[in-house]
């Protein structure tokens, strides 16, 4: 440094440290955004916004979308950073320990529909970036979306301790070093944020996923996420890469499969948005998902062809009953868009060679005409308008009717031995197949004792059988 008068050292001295300072500040304002675009990124790949807006126009984030789950409806909270309605008062910690613990600020616990057991895996550097993100960018509304009012006993948040004592596994993703990168990058979208297991793994008796066989296809509400392990009969293992990219970016790839239901939301929402190097790592880690089979003898993506075979149809096939409201059913409510022999166009999907149709279980087909179909991705709008309660009163079909009707699908272009009765139909119609937990529920106040015993037990057992695993393996 030059030689200076002395009084004007320490004016040049601060100058100095204030450049200094202000190049800091800089220099935050860049971490912060950095860690901002992050955080948007990861909110997109969780799919935060899907659970946390209300249909048609809520404000992002204010909560209020409504879960339905076997055990009655879950609404999503506000998690904008309101100081009176979000969650505007939480710490980073309260924020982490609410997404990958499943506990609020105030202590009670939430339920899994907040899939905090795949966001358990979130890294604790995600974390920081989701939390930066919250409460940066996303606006505050201070709107309190309705209150979840669960049946006894599963009003008592409580009861979620013991089951995530049991269920919650609480290890952060860690890459495995002999896989390749692409492998770990896919393995962490999938397993920890898009969460493809909270739906496609099936879940036990108690509502928690089977860890036996990841991906082996689970129930959502009425819809069913099928296997999408990589066994070449019952998973994806006949599927090119090609397909999976497709069907993950746009849900459509004609004469395989449309995305309805859960599926098209998470699409919708979320996977389109993603670069698609993500949408690569994620097909490079669902081939390596360990095949699970089902005794099937055919691909759910290879069954029927075109077929006018009404004579056939309509005495039934041998050994069956002639299913004449089917086929009356098919040509008013359905042939318009997919043909009349099933075939489709440019336009609507075929009927045969269609999952919804092959499979060895007739949900997807039953939903997608009870609650339609309806999917955005870019600029191209999915629809298929829904026969159940939400349809116009001319289109609005019986039990009944949607029995037929997919007797009459099934038989001419699908898998012919599913048979759907109108029982089946009303099953799908409340919401799917209860849990036992729920079937159990109505005996919950003299069983209240006894489950509680039986819990304790549970976890004495697994305690144990984890602390034995490691020499069991040894
Ligand atoms: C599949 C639906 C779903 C998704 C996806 C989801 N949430 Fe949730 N979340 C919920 C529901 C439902 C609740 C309320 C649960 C309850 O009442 O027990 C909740 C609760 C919360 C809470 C607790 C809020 C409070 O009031 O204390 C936070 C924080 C939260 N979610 C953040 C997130 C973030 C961040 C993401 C994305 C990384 C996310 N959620 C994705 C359904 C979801
Ligand atoms: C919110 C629940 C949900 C999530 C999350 C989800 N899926 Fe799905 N998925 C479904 C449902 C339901 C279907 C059936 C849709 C239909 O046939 O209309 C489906 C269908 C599929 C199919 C087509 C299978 C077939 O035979 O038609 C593939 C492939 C698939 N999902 C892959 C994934 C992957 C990979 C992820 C994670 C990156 C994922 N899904 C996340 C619910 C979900
Ligand atoms: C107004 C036209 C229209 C009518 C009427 C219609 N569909 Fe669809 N259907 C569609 C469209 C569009 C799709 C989805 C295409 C896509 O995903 O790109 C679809 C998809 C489907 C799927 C595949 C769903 C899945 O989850 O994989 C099935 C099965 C189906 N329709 C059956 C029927 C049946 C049975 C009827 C009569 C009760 C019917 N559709 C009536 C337009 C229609």
């Amino acid at each position: 440094m030059p030689k200076l008068l002395p009084a004007v050292r320490p004016l040049l001295l601060c100058l100095t440290a204030l450049a200094a300072t202000s190049g800091m500040a800089l220099a935050e304002d860049t971490d912060t955004a950095d860690l901002v675009a992050r955080g948007r990124y990861l909110a997109t790949a969780a799919d935060c916004a899907a659970c946390h807006t209300a249909p048609h126009g809520g404000t992002p984030f204010a909560g209020g979308y409504a879960i339905d789950t076997p055990l009655g409806q879950i609404f999503s909270t506000n998690i904008t950073p309101s100081k009176t309605a979000g969650i505007g008062d939480y710490s980073e910690a309260d924020f982490s320990r609410a997404v990958r613990d499943g506990v609020a600020k105030d202590g009670s616990h939430l339920y899994p529909a907040m899939p905090y057991t795949a966001y358990a895996k979130i890294t604790d550097a995600d974390m920081k970036a989701l939390y930066a993100y919250f409460m940066n960018e996303v606006k505050p509304d201070d709107h309190k979306p309705q209150q979840t009012e669960l049946p006894f006993p599963f009003s008592i948040r409580t009861s979620m301790a013991a089951w995530n004592l049991l269920f919650l596994d609480k290890t952060r993703f860690e890459p495995n070093p002999a896989k390749s990168a692409e492998w770990n990058r896919g393995a962490y979208l999938a397993e920890a944020l898009t969460h493809c297991a909270t739906c496609h793994t099936p879940r036990n008796g108690l509502m928690a996923e089977d860890g036996s066989q990841p991906l082996a296809g689970g129930a959502v509400g009425p819809w069913f996420a099928p296997n999408i392990t990589s066994d070449k009969i019952a998973g994806i293992g006949d599927w090119s890469d090609e397909d999976l990219t497709q069907y993950l970016k746009t849900g459509n790839v004609p004469g395989k499969a449309q995305a309805a239901g859960p599926m098209a939301e998470a699409i919708e929402q979320s996977f389109q948005h993603l670069p698609d190097g993500d949408i690569k790592a994620i097909v490079t880690y669902l081939r390596d998902v360990p095949p699970v089979g089902s005794g099937d003898k055919k691909a759910r993506d290879t069954f029927g062809e075109p077929s006018t075979e009404i004579e056939a149809s309509l005495r039934g096939l041998p050994g069956q009953a002639p299913n004449e409201n089917g086929f009356h059913v098919f040509s008013g409510s359905c042939a318009a868009c997919h043909q009349p022999e099933g075939q489709g166009n440019l336009h609507y999907p075929s009927l045969f060679k269609n999952t919804a149709t092959g499979g060895d279980r007739p949900d997807n087909l039953i939903a997608t005409i009870l609650y339609g179909l309806h999917r955005t991705v870019g600029e191209n709008v999915a629809f298929m308008p829904a026969f159940g309660p939400d349809a116009s009163y001319t289109d609005r079909l019986s039990d009944k009717d949607i029995a037929d009707v997919s007797n009459y699908v099934l038989a001419n272009y699908g898998n012919p031995a599913v048979k759907v009765s109108a029982a089946d139909v009303a099953i799908i119609r409340e919401g799917g197949e209860k849990p036992l937990i729920v079937r159990l529920a109505p005996l919950a106040a003299p069983a209240a004792i006894a489950g509680a015993v039986i819990v304790v037990a549970l976890i004495a057992w697994l305690l144990l059988r984890r602390r034995r695993s490691p020499q069991a393996t040894a």
